[in-house]
């Protein structure tokens, strides 16, 4: 049995393989149920038992190294015949899925584009800002409803009864980001201030408790109402296409006097009514409106020197009557369903 099993060791080193099928004869010789070392197995049982140590450590090294052959040949042979395949090192590599940005996030950057080409830069603002650059510098009145609980979130509140410039809150809008560049530059500003706002809404399909906004602020010597109509109705017309028409409506904010708001005609029915703009034929899209003079000097800008024109919109709503989807929810969920279907060079 020792002999027979020395043998069979030179047998297998010597035995050469050279394709699949020298491999496969190789296994079913000696690795098989029926193989040569399966049957020197059921010759144990016979061995005398003062061989056994011997003769099965013997055998066990057999078995272990026509496996390691096997194995090592099978690992060469395969990646040789597979070469056109998949360790073809030359083949191109397989595309890999991309993934797709945010329609929030394309809306905002085409927004941002349009904005740029006639000289808007971008600014960026804190979300976590006080009372002052959200509410007070910006031309509301202490008992002004929108620094209500109801409407802010609070972070830290020096006085439950009134408000103070000090209080910490979420901002409600990104109009405080308007101060927050007038306190630092010098006019001529030109500017747009894209970022989350937070309000204290319950979660339904028209309204959310986060939501993004993009603020414009155009601070100059003569800057007029034409300005701000002729920016809107240019931006208007790339946004939504070259068809659009706008109408400003007369509106009331704090930080700006006169105040407007402005509807694009319906994009759905071109303004002949249906259900989306509720038979109006127009949708709102933005608030906006010349700054107040209250905010200009809070600022430390001359009131009587410069003038200037502001306007805030939501960028889901834009994003709504660009794609069409109503709910707003579907902005904040992820579905991947829902998601893949933007694809854009934004
Ligand atoms: N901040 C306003 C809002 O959140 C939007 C707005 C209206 C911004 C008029 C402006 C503006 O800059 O001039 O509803």
């Amino acid at each position: 049995m020792l002999e027979k099993i020395t043998n069979l060791a030179h047998e297998i080193i010597a035995s050469e393989i050279s394709d699949s099928s020298e491999l496969e004869a190789f296994r079913l010789k000696y690795l098989s149920k029926k193989g040569i070392i399966s049957e020197l197995f059921d010759e144990f049982r016979n061995v005398p038992s003062e061989l056994k140590r011997e003769v099965g450590r013997k055998l066990n090294e057999l078995k272990q190294n026509a496996q390691e052959k096997y194995n090592t040949y099978k690992g060469t042979i395969g990646a040789a015949e597979d070469r056109s395949g998949v360790n073809d090192l030359t083949r191109p590599a397989y595309p890999f899925p991309s993934g797709s940005r945010h329609p929030i996030s394309i809306v905002r950057r085409e927004i941002i584009d349009i904005f740029s080409r006639i000289g808007f830069v971008v600014s960026e603002g804190p979300e976590i800002e006080d009372d002052n650059h959200v509410f007070s510098k910006l031309n509301f009145a202490p008992e002004h409803p929108a620094r209500d609980m109801q409407d802010t979130f609070y972070i830290y509140r020096n006085s439950v009864e009134d408000s103070n410039p000090d209080d910490i809150l979420l901002r409600t809008h990104t109009s405080s980001v308007q101060v927050r560049v007038m306190e630092k530059q010098k006019p001529p500003i030109r500017t747009i201030s894209p970022g989350r706002v937070f309000r204290n809404e319950a979660i339904s399909a028209r309204a959310h408790c986060i939501f993004h906004q993009i603020e414009g602020l155009y601070i100059d010597e003569n800057v007029s109402f034409a300005d701000l109509k002729q920016t809107l109705l240019y931006f208007a017309r790339e946004l939504y296409g070259k068809d659009i028409r706008i109408r400003l409506r007369p509106s009331y904010f704090p930080f700006t006097e006169p105040s407007a708001e402005m509807d694009v005609s319906c994009n759905l029915c071109g303004g002949k009514g249906c259900n989306v703009c509720k038979y109006t034929g127009w949708l709102e899209v933005l608030g906006c409106g010349m700054v107040h003079p209250n905010v200009l000097e809070a600022c430390n800008i001359d009131s009587k020197k410069y003038t200037g024109f502001a306007f805030g919109m939501g960028i889901e709503r834009a994003a709504m009557l660009k794609y069409q989807v109503n709910d707003l929810r579907l902005y904040f969920e992820n579905d991947m369903r829902f998601l893949e279907q933007f694809r854009s060079a934004f």
